[in-house]
């Protein structure tokens, strides 16, 4: 399929400039009033180390060893960190809180990848709790990425009900698997490529090249940064357990890799035919390799249960087992994405047909409001206009950020959200049609 659509990723060029970029002034300003210091911390300086201890004590971690912050300060070097600072604390070089973001790259619906603001690593001291620390920064961090003409924000989240209010919609659901594997039995292909053992590191270095050949193909993926690689293989000297850790390499007839995953056994010591295995990362770039993998991992001896996270929610492997109830499938809100740029972000992705829509956008934050005309060609690509009044004979959908961010990866249809009062609009079924997609939204890690 051509497709039309030119892919406004992310340059290095582009990265490297959000990167040294300034902290938003508005926010600056605000936290100043209160006493309060937000400034950029350095990878390399000396301001590191405790911007790290106050994350890891934001998320209720242990101290960091000097080892673990060397080794995190190696792989850190793609981020913009941000801390917040209480000159009037004992410890005034320990952040009171802190967040860090980075440039990166979301997949739409139709294979394009958007350049997007990822932000992680959002912690409050407990001493500075509800005074608005969090919010200055959340808007600081997207005024900051909208100002550099970034479209899209996005992020992973502890906790469900903290980034609603800044625009923040689940886009992608993550599916948490448990699978009985004396119940489910193998009905799926069996192919004729081989599944081999392989060292953690040649795992390491296959994974990246491989990922970037299949993210496009699912909406909600991103652009994996490299040190998160390292996390899912074990091959950091701080990595803890890694030694319990498998990697697996499916090669096709041909004798091309097409598939990698890691997993742990645990042992019932019980019942020592009863163990158990969690699939870390399961990465297949075609049909033949994503059923070898499962079906390695649902035969293993010894093993009673398989448990694997961040699946889809339309996994084929539900069709690969003669009894779907062997597995036991938990949903759950994962990618959040906002979108700061309408036409952009719209125009990035593909629709369900042809068609034309007057959406009317409300965004409490001021940044991506509005009344935007959506016309879809019969190839699925749109141009989006904003526009001032009602056009001419054209449905109307009128619905906040968080909406239109939770249906741009297509992962929830305009029709279920008109359903449950969340936007307005005389046809739903119509506006559903123009917005869905026929694969789910996934990401397959957290960041
Ligand atoms: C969650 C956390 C970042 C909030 O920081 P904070 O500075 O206390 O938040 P603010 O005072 O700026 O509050 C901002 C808004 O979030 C709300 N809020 C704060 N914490 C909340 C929580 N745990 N649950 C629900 N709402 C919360 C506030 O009521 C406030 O709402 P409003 O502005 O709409 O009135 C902080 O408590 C923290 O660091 N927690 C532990 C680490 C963590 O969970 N980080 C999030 C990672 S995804």
């Amino acid at each position: 399929m051509s497709t039309g659509v030119t892919t406004p990723g992310a340059s290095d060029a582009e990265r490297a400039a959000f990167r040294a970029g300034p902290v938003d002034e508005q926010s600056r300003v605000r936290l100043a009033a209160t006493g309060l210091d937000y400034r950029r911390v350095s990878v390399d300086g000396e301001d590191y180390a405790p911007w790290l201890q106050s994350v890891a004590r934001g998320f209720q971690d242990g101290e960091r060893s000097e080892e673990q912050i060397a080794a995190s300060r190696e792989r850190s070097g793609y981020r913009r960190l941000t801390g917040v600072y209480d000159p009037a604390a004992p410890v005034a070089e320990a952040p009171v809180a802190t967040i860090a973001s980075w440039l990166g790259e979301l997949t739409v619906p139709g294979g394009a990848a958007i350049a997007s603001c990822a932000i992680s690593a959002v912690t409050v001291a407990p001493t500075h709790r509800r005074r608005g620390v969090a919010r200055a920064m959340l808007e600081g961090e997207l005024r900051a990425a909208h100002a550099a003409g970034i479209p899209m924000a996005m992020l992973t989240v502890s906790e469900s009900t903290l980034y609603g209010r800044y625009g923040f919609a689940p886009a992608a659901s993550g599916a948490s698997w448990r699978i009985e594997t004396r119940r489910a039995a193998w009905i799926g292909p069996r192919p004729d490529g081989r599944i081999d053992f392989i060292p953690r590191e040649r795992l390491r270095s296959l994974a990246p090249a491989l990922h970037e050949r299949v993210r496009l193909r699912s909406a909600g993926e991103i652009d994996v940064p490299g040190g998160h690689w390292d996390s899912f293989a074990g091959t950091t000297p701080t990595a803890e357990k890694a030694g319990e850790k498998r990697a697996i390499q499916y090669t096709d007839a041909s004798g091309e890799v097409r598939g990698l995953a890691v997993y742990a056994v645990r042992e019932n010591h019980d019942d020592f035919t009863k163990g158990t295995v969690a699939v870390h990362y399961l990465l297949a770039e075609t049909p033949d390799a994503y059923a070898a993998l499962w079906r390695f991992l649902l035969e293993l001896d010894l093993v009673a249960e398989v448990r694997a996270e961040e699946l889809a929610v339309d996994e084929p492997l539900l069709w690969m087992i003669a009894d779907q109830r062997a597995a036991t499938v938990t949903i759950r809100d994962h990618q959040y994405v906002r979108v700061l740029d309408v036409a952009s972000a719209l125009e990035a992705r593909r629709y369900g047909g042809p068609g034309r829509i007057a959406l009317d956008v409300a965004d409490p934050l001021g940044i991506a409001d509005g009344r935007y005309l959506l016309d879809a060609d019969a190839d699925g690509a749109a141009r989006v206009t904003r526009v001032e009044g009602s056009p001419d004979g054209v449905d109307t959908v009128a619905l906040g950020i968080v909406e239109l961010s939770a249906v741009l990866l297509g992962g929830v249809s305009l029709a279920t959200l008109h359903a449950a009062g969340r936007v307005t609009t005389a046809d739903p079924l119509a506006a559903s049609r123009l917005f869905g997609w026929p694969t789910a939204p996934r990401l397959s890690f957290w960041y």
